[in-house]
């Protein structure tokens, strides 16, 4: 199926995991895509690999030059902006009391600035094309605490409320706004920090109902959903995609 046909997109951190799913998967369904990220290598060769609908750019969301850069060459490249998925994001993991102000600010900066910039700046280009799809990934950090993650769970939490600020603004010019909230995902992000394989019993990755991490294209199949007009009357909203890890408590009687 074409679900996203000649809708013009950016996503970003689209070099490897989530980002580099949601980006194929878009192309698939006939978007053309702007995949950005400061991963250039990963992410010339992911362009190359998807073909003539895909175009990559070096681009770090926290610049706000770097936004305006990536809006007007994804505008001249393929026409106005409809598709926007704030992706790009970082993980450092300390206690609140051991957090230097230089790790948080970097992890807000990444996370929660880069989010507000493009939200921003991607607006007026949805304008012209008379409406859009913003797509923010937060995480089950921004609905709930975890532990070693304040700066983390800080930026979520913001990503989650700004969201809906955008939805509350924006829909006047057709433009949704939509948060998502993954659970574990199976990518260099978790597995770098070896949260995958601790199999530790207080582990979230071993109490997950449906036995498994996430995968990115389990990610990607729910951008899908909200880039395209099968989800023309939701914004504002917060899907969450965790295979039931935070639907509740699990108790053994007995
Ligand atoms: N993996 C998980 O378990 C998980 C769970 C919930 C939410 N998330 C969120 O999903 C998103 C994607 O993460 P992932 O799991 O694919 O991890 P990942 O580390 O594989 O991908 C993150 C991408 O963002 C890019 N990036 C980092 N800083 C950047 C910057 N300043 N400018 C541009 N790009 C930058 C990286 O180069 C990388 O390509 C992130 O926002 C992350 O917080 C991940």
């Amino acid at each position: 199926m074409q679900r996203v046909v000649g809708k013009v997109a950016i996503v970003t951190g689209a070099a490897r995991g989530q980002g580099a799913a949601e980006a194929e998967v878009l192309v698939q369904e006939g978007a053309k895509v702007m995949l950005t990220d400061i991963l250039d290598d990963e992410g010339e060769a992911l362009a190359t690999e998807l073909g003539d609908d895909a175009c990559y750019m070096h681009h770090d969301v926290c610049s706000e030059e770097g936004w305006i850069n990536v809006v007007a060459a994804a505008e001249e490249k393929f026409g106005p902006v409809q598709i926007l998925i704030n992706n790009a994001g970082i993980l450092k993991l300390n206690q609140l009391t051991d957090t230097s102000l230089e790790e948080y600010m970097q992890v807000i900066n990444v996370n929660q600035v880069g989010v507000f910039l493009g939200m921003k700046i991607v607006a007026a280009s949805m304008k012209k094309a008379g409406g859009g799809s913003m797509i923010n990934i937060s995480s089950i950090d921004g609905l709930l605490g975890m532990t070693y993650a304040t700066s983390y769970v800080a930026s979520k939490f913001a990503v989650r409320g700004m969201t809906k600020v955008a939805a509350l603004e924006l829909g006047q010019f057709g433009i949704r706004a939509n948060s998502i909230h993954p659970g574990g995902v199976n990518t260099k992000m978790v597995t770098d920090l070896g949260l995958e394989s601790n199999s530790d019993e207080g582990n979230m990755f071993t109490r997950v109902p449906l036995g498994r991490m996430g995968e990115p294209a389990d990610i990607a199949s729910l951008a899908l959903f909200l880039a395209s007009d099968d989800s023309s009357y939701c914004t504002g909203g917060e899907f969450l995609i965790d295979g039931g890890l935070i639907a509740g408590i699990s108790v053994t009687p007995g």
